[in-house]
């Protein structure tokens, strides 16, 4: 009854303090300083209440006592309330610790925004126990959580990085559009959707774009969202995804394998010349050390031998592909042979064993897109291309790239073979027409980087709000 009489008031003969975001504090020690956030964690003793605000931007202990550990808001205050809080900002003394190594001794203080207590309280909401569906339901609530945003906060220092690293190998960065009507990747994934009365796709790739840009700015990269519509509920598989693509001329094809490993190498050594995220990653992935150079190059022909060397197997498929199996509903397995696309399960295994990066690479011109190019000079019943995945230990593949078919009449016949209708791709067309060249390319799918650098089981927690089949919310 007491507490709802006080009114706290402002001490006018305080100094002035200094509004600051939690990660800027250290310059602010020994003097006042006003911090806004949330109520991260929140200890309420008899006479003393310690809690640590949240801004976005770190962690900060603050103690609350004596008047302003008495009022109502005091007693009443719960997690995830907003506050506004004021005081003497004290290094902690020797022996304690404290997240920057400070503390804040409020002397003012008010709540902004009260979070619901009892049944509606955070932390029933938010039980890190519940069921997948339920924490995908409440990704609001999940990406408040200190694991979820030090992902979140990894992945916006890996694009830093990356940015970083293609300034200085002269790559310029271009933001294509996500409504197109040609396809890139196969008509299987596309999600398609009605533009103005004509029919018109979220793009699955920005390869075509980017080779575009090549006459006009040179090598060029982007980040943009690709889509693909898979019925995959793997750990690896996004509706949505982050796709970091990269388009180089006038390159050979070792030359794109040695692009693709310095761009992920530089970027990564960008990252652990970062103290914030140096933590960030120990904190998610305490056995990370950077790859070494130069990563593995295996080609498919020598990794299907590999498979068989090891005992992988894989389901017998028929002609369409589908699984063959006996009366008692069991897969056939058998060996893997060279045409046979390299299963997911059976590159995991392989990358597993292997235990470090893999730049898997020739593969079979069937397997792949139309716009590979051909190895040179082959004369053999399979047709190989000059195309490269690159696996990494735990995930998977994380890039995929190939050189380009440079030639006009080659790549009229390969829209012919893949019964493309070359109307709609006049204006890729037009790039082997107008000056074409020798130049190659990859996608990199920033999840799944990110999934491999922070040791996440699944894509799913490297997106902001992920997206598979039959989840779009929130
Ligand atoms: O191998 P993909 O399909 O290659 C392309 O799209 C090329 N056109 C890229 C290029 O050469 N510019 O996809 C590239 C990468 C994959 O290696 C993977 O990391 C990621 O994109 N990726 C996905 N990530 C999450 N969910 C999915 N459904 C993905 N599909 C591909």
């Amino acid at each position: 009854e007491e507490s709802k009489k006080i009114v706290l008031a402002e001490d006018p003969s305080l100094p002035k303090a200094s509004k600051a975001k939690i990660s800027q504090l250290t310059e602010w020690r020994s003097k006042r300083v006003r911090v806004s956030g949330w109520v991260h964690r929140l200890r309420q003793q008899k006479d003393i209440t310690f809690l640590t605000l949240r801004d976005g931007t770190g962690y900060l202990q603050a103690v609350l006592s004596g008047t302003v550990n008495q009022t109502y808001e005091a007693l009443t205050l719960t997690m995830e309330s907003t506050v506004e809080l004021t005081g003497l900002l004290q290094t902690v003394p020797e022996g304690k610790t404290a997240p920057g190594g400070h503390e804040l001794t409020v002397d003012y203080w008010k709540v902004l925004g009260a979070a619901p207590g009892a049944d509606d309280a955070f932390t029933n909401r938010l039980n890190e126990k519940s069921d997948p569906s339920i924490l995908a339901d409440l990704r609001h609530l999940v990406i408040r959580g200190e694991t979820a945003s030090s992902v979140l906060r990894l992945r916006a220092g890996l694009l830093d990085a990356f940015r970083q690293t293609y300034a200085k190998h002269s790559c310029l960065e271009v933001t294509p559009p996500c409504l197109v009507q040609t396809m890139v990747e196969g008509g299987a994934t596309l999600f398609q959707l009605n533009y103005y009365g004509e029919p018109a796709f979220l793009t699955q790739s920005s390869q075509l774009y980017l080779e575009t840009c090549l006459p006009s700015l040179g090598d060029v990269f982007c980040f943009q969202e690709s889509f693909r519509a898979e019925n995959s509920h793997t750990r690896r598989h996004l509706a949505e995804y982050t796709h970091l693509e990269g388009e180089l001329a006038f390159i050979t094809f070792d030359d794109l394998m040695a692009h693709i490993e310095a761009i992920i190498c530089e970027s990564v050594d960008i990252l652990l010349a970062n103290p914030e995220m140096t933590t960030i990653i120990k904190q998610l992935n305490p056995n990370f050390t950077a790859p070494a150079r130069p990563f593995l190059r295996l080609s498919y022909a020598d990794a299907i031998a590999w498979l068989n060397e090891h005992g992988i197997k894989h389901p017998e498929e028929d002609a369409e592909g589908n699984v063959i199996k006996d009366e008692n509903g069991k897969e056939k397995m058998v060996e893997h042979r060279i045409g046979d696309d390299i299963a997911e399960a059976a590159e995991r295994q392989m990358t597993d064993i292997i235990g470090k990066p893999i730049f898997l690479h020739s593969f079979p011109a069937e397997l792949k897109a139309f716009y590979m190019k051909k190895i040179p000079g082959q004369t053999g019943k399979v047709v190989f291309t000059e195309s490269c995945d690159l696996l990494m230990p735990n995930v998977g593949e994380i890039v995929g790239g190939s050189m380009r078919i440079a030639d006009y009449d080659e790549l009229i016949a390969a829209y012919k073979r893949e019964g493309i209708d070359p109307t709609n791709y006049y204006w890729y067309t037009d790039q082997r027409k107008y000056g074409t060249c020798e130049h190659g390319g990859y996608g990199l799918g920033v999840e799944r980087l990110l999934a491999w650098l922070a040791n996440r089981y699944t894509v799913r927690e490297c997106a902001l709000y992920p997206r598979w089949p039959g989840r779009a919310k929130p």
